[in-house]
């Protein structure tokens, strides 16, 4: 994966939080746990907008965003270890109603006078927590429950003021309130789905202590985005990289909305789409969505500069090259259209489908100096020297897609798997991507996503392709011996591409798969199955 720095000049801390003031919002500070994200995210599914933030940032940011409330995460500390990170105090001061979660409620619960600490034995897993005073969190639920924990360190007794709520099979002191001062902590885990009422507490506190209206859906999303989309575009032209994935078409449609005809789509194909991309894409933004569209078919140019490489990251490099020269040649042509070269026109922007996951890979939400390109664009060259329009910067994957719905993409297109921006050249493995062999894998593939589809199986996995290795194998068809491709199948379930499994695919929906290859594709006689993971193999081949 390429990352790119992109020039952003007008964009600072304050413009890359996506939108503020206008919507309430409840903070999460990661203090390094394994389910911080999954806390924000739950969050959102309440209803309420939550972001991550570094458990260290300013505490004039944390004010300057008025939440309405504050969550602080799990993490791995022991708060008598040296260097463990600290709670600042000031914090608590802000009027703004805080939540502690496992490590959090340990940090409140030690800094305000309670006793915390190192069990015996820790707590992992499930477990059974019994409520003895409901309070705001717990009330109207059965006083018998399971939890999920994961901690070592634990709480003997409450800080002064603060009332204990609740114990577990190794924990006497599972949850706190003090409802006057707006503090309350839980050492389980209500975000992981192991915690039946998980969802229900996070609500309590969203609403009853925060006082939250629970706004925040697609609809929501797409009303705040056009109005910041406007407002920091005005009058000038945009242009935004379309290249068919779920990422760019969603932040094409969210601007176009915004600003209609201002948005110029720029689709390079390349010709190393899968088969019939190329023109889903064209006809849902020309004719669907009649937002202005450039398609270049650029397929015998990328051809060209793909003969005699076989390496894989030179083929990226190549491929990516190509891709900037072609992008920049029509950025300067629409330019051109209106008379002023691009260079002399700083208020112009430049779509760019960033995801939430995205900016917290490259070092969190509040910096936006280094911005990770966007693959599927290609990785644009720091000289390019545009604005950034980033209006999913805010969004989970699924937040993404939902958004999608609700401004009406097709199906096809909210839903597609995710698609290397090098396309099918990096599935022709250890053997330059030729026109013929792309059509073999393209053809291969079809079948493959033809009858995943039809199994049913298309959302539940992750990525589903074929590799074409440059390997040809013998066989036997119709008493004739035969010389032919062998077709990798390669199938894959995961959350983040981080890590992934290789799918387990019914047998008989493999025969069909093999079946119809080997008989549908002259060139193919042989079919296999990828039963790697991720690690220790990565998910594409090259
Ligand atoms: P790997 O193969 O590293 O892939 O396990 C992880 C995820 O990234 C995608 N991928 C790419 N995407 N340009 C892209 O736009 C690339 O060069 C590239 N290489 C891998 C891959 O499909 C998977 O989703």
């Amino acid at each position: 994966m390429t990352e790119l720095a992109v020039t952003a000049p007008e964009l600072d801390a304050g413009d890359a939080a996506p939108i503020e003031a206008a919507r309430e919002e409840v903070l999460v500070l990661d203090y390094g746990g394994q389910y911080s994200q999954l806390i924000a995210r739950r969050l959102r599914e309440c209803g309420v907008f939550s972001e991550l933030l570094p458990h260290d940032v300013p505490l004039e940011e944390v004010a300057r965003r008025k939440p309405r409330g504050i969550v602080l995460s799990g993490g791995p500390a022991s708060v008598y270890a040296e260097g463990a990170p600290r709670l600042d105090r000031e914090l608590l001061a802000l009027g703004v109603p805080v939540m502690g979660i496992c490590y959090g409620m340990q940090l409140l619960v030690h800094e305000l006078g309670g006793r915390v600490e190192q069990a015996e034995v820790g707590e992992f897993g499930r477990s059974d927590l019994h409520i003895s005073e409901p309070g705001v969190l717990l009330r109207d639920m059965p006083t018998e429950q399971t939890c999920w924990m994961s901690h070592r360190d634990t709480v003997f007794e409450p800080p002064p003021g603060f009332t204990a709520l609740a114990s577990s099979s190794s924990s006497p002191v599972a949850a706190v309130q003090d409802t006057a001062r707006g503090i309350y902590g839980i050492q389980f885990h209500p975000e992981v789905v192991h915690t039946p009422y998980g969802q229900e507490i996070l609500t309590r506190f969203l609403t009853e202590v925060c006082g939250c209206e629970q706004t925040w859906s697609p609809a929501s999303i797409v009303e705040d985005q056009i109005r910041r989309i406007r407002a920091q575009v005005g009058e000038a032209n945009v242009i935004c990289g379309l290249s068919g994935g779920v990422d760019s078409s969603v932040a094409a449609l969210l601007v176009h909305r915004a600003i209609g005809d201002q948005l110029t789509c720029v689709f390079v194909d390349h010709g190393l789409m899968r088969k019939d991309e190329g023109e889903q894409v064209v006809s849902a933004f020309r004719d669907t969505f009649k937002v202005p569209l450039v398609a270049v078919d650029a397929e015998e140019r990328f051809l060209e500069k793909l003969k005699g490489v076989t390496e894989p990251e030179a083929k990226r490099k190549a491929i990516g090259a190509e891709f900037i020269r072609v992008f920049e040649e029509e950025a300067e042509k629409l330019a051109d259209a209106d008379g002023e070269p691009i260079g002399d026109r700083p208020a112009r922007f430049l779509v760019q489908g960033t995801l939430y996951s995205d900016v917290i890979e490259s070092g969190g939400g509040t910096g936006a100096a280094t911005i990770k390109s966007h693959h599927n664009v290609g990785g644009l060259p720091d000289d390019l020297q545009f604005e950034l329009v980033e209006p999913l910067r805010a969004l989970f994957k699924d937040e993404v897609r939902a958004v999608g719905a609700e401004l009406g993409l097709p199906e096809r297109l909210v839903w597609r798997q995710p698609f290397p921006g090098p396309g099918l050249a990096i599935r022709v493995v250890g053997g330059e991507a030729t026109k013929e062999r792309l059509n073999v894998l393209r053809e291969a593939d079809h079948i493959l996503q033809e009858e995943i589809r039809k199994a049913g199986l298309y959302r539940e996995l992750w990525q589903s392709f074929c590799v074409l290795p440059d390997v040809r194998t013998v066989g036997v068809q119709g008493d004739e011996r035969t010389y032919g491709y062998v077709v990798v199948l390669r199938a894959v379930t995961s959350d983040d591409a981080m890590t992934a499994d290789w799918a387990r695919l019914p047998y008989d929906l493999l025969e069909t798969i093999a079946s119809r290859m080997i008989n549908e594709l002259r060139e193919v006689n042989r079919v296999v199955l990828d039963i790697t993971s991720k690690p220790p193999g990565t998910i594409e081949w090259e």
